[in-house]
């Protein structure tokens, strides 16, 4: 008996078992699976999500990210006022990632931080 490509030392049942399972709409409540995303109880800082955060990117300015503190990087998107910069920082924008990677940022948190970098 030749068996090529198998590994010996599954049991049958592991090999013939399927490699994944199919769910359709409906079949179970998604929101079981989907793990709520846990905003921390207390807010912290903008400069603080700053610092742990955002700086990683928007210390050098690395992607072309606008920097901390850069006026002129700043400027022109500060005109488009707060709210809208805070829309683009939750949905991310070319190499911008949604929340700047912070998915337990909340919105207050996102605004506080964004408040830091373009002071
Ligand atoms: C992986 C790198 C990276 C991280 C981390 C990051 N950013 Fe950015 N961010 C960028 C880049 C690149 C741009 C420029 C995007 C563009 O204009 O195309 C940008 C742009 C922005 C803008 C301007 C958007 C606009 O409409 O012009 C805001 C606001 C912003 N980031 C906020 C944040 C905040 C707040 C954090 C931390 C919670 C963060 N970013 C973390 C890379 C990053």
């Amino acid at each position: 008996l030749v068996h090529v490509g198998y590994d010996d030392n599954l049991t049958l049942a592991e090999r013939i078992a399927p490699l994944g399972q199919v769910y359709l709409e409906g079949d179970i409540d998604v929101n079981v699976i989907k793990a709520p995303v846990k905003t921390s109880a207390k807010a912290r800082s903008g400069e603080e999500i700053y610092t742990t955060v955002c700086a990683s990117c928007h210390a050098s300015g690395i992607l072309s990210a606008p920097k901390f503190g850069n006026k002129a990087d700043w400027a022109p998107r500060v005109k488009r006022g707060i709210a809208d910069l805070v829309k683009v920082a939750i949905t991310g924008v070319g190499a911008m990632p949604p929340k700047g990677t912070c998915m337990n940022c909340s919105d207050d948190e996102l605004t506080a931080a964004i408040e830091h970098m373009i002071k």
